[in-house]
């Protein structure tokens, strides 16, 4: 099986489910989602591309916001969730972020938001590139990710400095656990690829959870604002570096 379909086929097997919990779920609801959003410029009248947009939450925010949105995702099953929550209102694509992007032109879009998805892909530079490519100039990348701290956890004996893939079994979703497998790495290898693929980093930002999650989630409240989870960047589209 190619790493694409391996991709595809993990979120195909669980796609529903992951929407319903993500909707609601601590994490996404009162963590990762209201970050993200505060951390993108105005997306009133820009195009954004949703890059990884799994059944569409933010894709359809960023329509309430008046954005002009563009959504892919690897999954046919997220793919399918994604066109029928937002209907004609945004162009959906099946795509592999490993992948050109060949359906969208050269300085076409004005901002890429990527939620919880780049640590799917083991190489970041070629989809950076993509990204690069399709902005216009000065055009934002603004992306979620694993803390890698956070997930140094996972690895017994693991190596920080190095790229690791991690394999996890996560419970709750279907009858038997769903493997699911991602990339950790160390800050300098985001911060190179970014620089490799001509983006500046504005801001970095380790996010707190929202106050209402002290209520609902009190000992996960208590841990985040201890321990970030993820790490959230926005980078500005700067010239390629020179060869
Ligand atoms: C954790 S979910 C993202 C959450 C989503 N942004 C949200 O708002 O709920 C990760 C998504 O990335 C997608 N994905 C993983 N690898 C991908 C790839 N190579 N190309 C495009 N999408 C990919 C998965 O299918 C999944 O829908």
């Amino acid at each position: 099986m190619s790493n694409s379909s391996q991709a595809g086929s993990t979120y195909d097997g669980f796609a529903e489910a992951y929407v319903a919990r993500a909707e609601t779920n601590a994490f996404n609801a009162l963590y990762e989602r209201p970050a993200i959003r505060a951390l993108l410029p105005s997306v009133v009248g820009q195009h954004v591309l949703d890059a990884g947009c799994a059944g569409g939450a933010h894709s359809a925010w960023l329509l309430e916001q008046e954005a002009k949105v563009t959504a892919l995702d690897v999954s046919a099953h997220m793919v399918a969730l994604t066109r029928k929550r937002l209907g004609t209102r945004a162009q959906v694509h099946q795509a592999d972020l490993r992948e050109p992007l060949s359906f969208l032109e050269e300085g076409s879009v004005d901002i890429v938001l990527s939620s919880l998805t780049l640590h799917y892909l083991e190489h970041w530079e070629p989809t950076l590139k993509e990204f690069h490519r399709v902005l216009v100039p000065g055009g934002r990348l603004v992306f979620s990710t694993h803390h890698p701290l956070a997930d140094c956890r996972w690895v017994s004996g693991g190596d920080y400095l190095q790229t690791e893939r991690i394999e996890q079994h996560w419970e709750g979703f279907t009858e038997t656990p769903v493997r699911v497998s991602f990339y950790r790495r160390p800050l300098g290898a985001i911060f190179a690829a970014l620089a490799e693929s001509g983006f500046v980093v504005e801001q970095l930002v380790e996010p707190r959870p929202l106050q209402e999650m002290r209520e609902q989630e009190p000992e996960i409240h208590a841990r985040l604002m201890k321990e970030p989870w993820f790490l959230l960047i926005r980078a500005s589209r700067s010239q390629l570096p020179r060869a």
